[in-house]
């Protein structure tokens, strides 16, 4: 390290913590010699020089290694993902070519602390994880994967959305609680539940949190949650996990319509404030380069009409056969129907023994609910809401149709007992969501360690 050189400006992530130096930042610091500190995302030799790209979840910075620098044992045996500290000078990037920002940083000094290398040979990671590693091997290594390119942009979007989320709530006067994650009560059927000896009880991992949210109406207003979800789904689809992030909400003194129109705003501001960062919207971009801000108002389709449709484009039910008043929709029908439509729906007036028993019947047609999904193009449901019943008998008598025992709920019937009012609210699965967003395959891809059928690691 030259100390005749001009001392090095550290870039700063913000002036309440300088310590901290960061690539994204400091675009205007071109002509100052910086220190930074990444990782190597990419390096190539070009004659004498040696380029490096050096990441750090930040951004990128393009470094070059001129004469010496680039001769030393490191620079000739350098692996990717070894971290280093490099201080030089950022100069603008010449003409006609391209690098993070239009800028590069000319080293002069540059320094692997011991213990910063990064394995090579056979156990270097491009060895380990590439393109033709299979999907299940990615997801074993999902600890190295995460480092690649496209899984760490969907992560920081990830990060960006559900950011997001918490402020759109904000601006729409909604609380944030926490319920619980373990529970004695289902809410989307028993098929699906995650027991577990608890003491010497039995207990549940939580499948929602929605009747918990609904209890928090009467003293805290309109209320939502980002909560873990828990399902036993034994089926392996491209969107079903067994634990994923579920983001709900529940509105209080409203009618289904309000609900729609709420989660319609909800999702394009969501998306709004998201795309306001210009990194988070370059990597949206980036994943998806189709991506187009929803045209609202969504399109709204009764199921009634949705099984109609189905007929007529002869896409029959799980049986094979034609599609009928009364079927489940299953996904693939659901995701063709979504796919050829190609814009959001939301699908409404679901029949009442397709769907939950909390849900609200249509008073104007009491074989339907007051329901909705709202499916995505490429992914299909990606929302499950509804008003809720709140007249007390009423609840009763649904929870006799299903044959659900009503004693462990005497804490959810009692919100009918001390003034009840029409409310309604919805979940979301934010995995599903991104996948949508990303344009990601799966659902696995969306989340940092999926779980799903068959896998609890890493
Ligand atoms: O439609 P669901 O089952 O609705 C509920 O749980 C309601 N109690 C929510 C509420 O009204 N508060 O699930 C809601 C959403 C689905 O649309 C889907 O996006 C997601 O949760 N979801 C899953 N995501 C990943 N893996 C799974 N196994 C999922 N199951 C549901």
């Amino acid at each position: 390290e030259d100390p005749s050189l001009p001392k090095a400006e550290k870039i700063k992530l913000d002036e309440t913590d300088p310590a901290k130096i960061k690539l994204g930042n400091g675009q205007d610091v071109k002509g100052t010699r910086v220190r930074v500190f990444g990782r190597v995302h990419r390096e190539r030799r070009q004659k004498t020089n040696m380029f490096i790209t050096l990441k750090d979840g930040y951004g990128f910075m393009q470094v070059i290694l001129t004469g010496k620098l680039a001769a030393t044992y490191d620079a000739l045996t350098l692996t990717r993902e070894t971290s280093m500290e490099i201080l030089g000078e950022l100069r603008e990037v010449p003409q006609g070519a391209h690098a993070p920002n239009g800028r590069e940083l000319h080293a002069d000094y540059y320094r692997i602390h011991p213990g910063w290398h990064a394995a090579g040979g056979d156990d270097a990671i491009t060895n380990r994880v590439s393109k033709d590693t299979e999907h299940a091997t990615l997801l074993d290594l999902r600890h190295l994967t995460l480092r690649g390119e496209t899984a760490s942009k969907v992560m920081i979007v990830r990060d960006a959305v559900e950011y997001a989320f918490n402020v759109v709530y904000r601006e729409l006067r909604l609380r944030k609680v926490s319920p619980p994650a373990l529970v004695q009560t289902m809410v989307e059927g028993g098929a699906t539940l995650f027991g577990l000896p608890y003491y010497n009880e039995e207990a549940f991992l939580t499948q929602s949190s929605q009747l918990y949210l609904e209890t928090c109406l009467a003293s805290m207003g309109d209320v939502y949650c980002i909560e873990k979800s828990f399902r036993a789904e034994k089926s392996l689809t491209r969107r079903h996990l067994a634990e994923y992030t579920h983001i709900e909400a529940e509105l209080d003194f409203i009618h289904f319509g309000d609900l729609l129109d709420h989660l319609e705003l909800v999702m394009c501001r969501v998306l709004e404030v998201a795309m306001a960062d210009p990194t988070i919207k370059q990597y949206i971009m980036e994943l998806n380069p189709e991506f187009q801000m929803p045209e609202r108002p969504f399109k709204r389709m009764r199921y009634s009409e949705a099984i109609d449709w189905l007929v007529e484009h002869g896409i029959p039910n799980e049986e094979g056969e034609p599609h009928k008043f009364g079927d489940d929709i299953a996904e693939a029908a659901e995701r063709k129907m979504t796919d050829a439509i190609n814009r959001p729906i939301f699908l409404t007036h679901f029949p009442v023994e397709i769907k939950a028993f909390y849900m609200l019947k249509d008073k104007d047609d009491p074989r339907v609910t007051h329901s909705v999904d709202c499916l995505m193009p490429g992914v299909g449901e990606i929302v499950g809401g509804s008003m809720r019943i709140d007249q007390y008998d009423e609840l009763l008598v649904a929870f006799a149709r299903q044959e659900i025992d009503p004693s462990s709920y005497y804490w959810y019937t009692d919100q009918r007992k001390y003034g009840s009012s029409p409310h309604g609210g919805y979940g979301l699965g934010l995995e599903r969501f991104l996948a949508w967003l990303c344009k990601q395959h799966t659902v696995r891809d969306c989340c940092l360690y999926p779980r799903y059928f068959g896998r609890c690691k890493p």
